[in-house]
């Protein structure tokens, strides 16, 4: 099983997939947004450094969420899902120098538009407890109700998602993927998908591309 990196922008489904895909393959599901929310959350050295740059849509810095990554994985036991990780030409490369050293890995972009983004991130609620990522209009839930997952953490609206924070986010994003996009087709492990599919039919695009190997 190799490990597997999700890219793309604000919105484009990350979480989601990575939640339903790891449950029928194993992989472990590791995302940097929920690492730094995690950090801030208990107030560590690390979230109060970083809390105001996240809350703005603003990006950690390189080392920082490499050092961070380092700590929350164990590559010789298990293989993982990549969430919102690399988010920089020089995140890119470290992870391919530093940290894979040569072992196998897909890296998947998903790609949607503008007002797909906005509706699904203002509508968008995530469990205080489990991180489990829901919809207010899809799943008919609403900030404060208990987690129909885990039973035990309550939903929130994340910092970042109002909606002029969202803006910030997307463009930041449009001007830092295209090198990181062109560093991994070189490396011919690049799979575009379209996610403004369904979040199913985008999850058997995704399974194509592992059920092939
Ligand atoms: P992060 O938490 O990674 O945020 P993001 O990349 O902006 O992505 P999101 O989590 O907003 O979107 P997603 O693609 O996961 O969508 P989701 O599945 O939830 O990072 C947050 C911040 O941390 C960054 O802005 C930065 O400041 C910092 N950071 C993180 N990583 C960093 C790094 N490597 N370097 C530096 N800084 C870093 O879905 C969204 C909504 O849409 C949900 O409501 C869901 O139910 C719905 N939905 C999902 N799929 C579909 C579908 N196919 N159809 C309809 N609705 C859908
Ligand atoms: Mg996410």
């Amino acid at each position: 099983m190799k490990n597997l990196i999700f890219i793309g922008a604000p919105g484009s489904g990350k979480g989601t997939q990575a939640e339903v895909l790891m449950k029928d393959y194993g992989h472990k599901h590791i995302s940097t947004g929920d690492l730094l929310r995690a950090e801030i959350a208990n107030k560590t050295p690390i979230g109060l450094k970083v809390q105001d740059k996240i809350n703005k849509g603003q990006l950690a810095d390189d080392r920082l969420i490499f050092d961070l990554i380092k700590k929350n994985v164990d590559l010789n036991k298990h293989c993982y899902i990549f969430d919102g990780y690399p988010r920089s030409l020089e995140q890119a490369q470290m992870l391919e120098d530093e940290l894979f050293q040569g072992r196998d890995y897909l890296v998947y972009f998903f790609s949607v538009n503008l007002e797909d983004m906005i509706e699904r991130l203002t509508n968008r609620l995530v469990c205080d407890s489990c991180n489990a990522i829901y919809n207010k209009k899809i799943d008919n839930l609403n900030a404060g109700d208990t987690c129909p997952k885990c039973k035990q953490g309550k939903l929130y609206q994340r910092e970042d998602d109002k909606e002029e924070v969202i803006r910030d986010r997307i463009m930041l994003h449009k001007t830092k993927s295209k090198p990181i996009l062109a560093f991994f087709r070189k490396l011919s492990r690049l799979v575009e998908l379209d996610a403004s599919k369904s979040i199913s039919e985008l999850q058997g695009e995704v399974r194509a591309y592992l059920d092939i190997d």
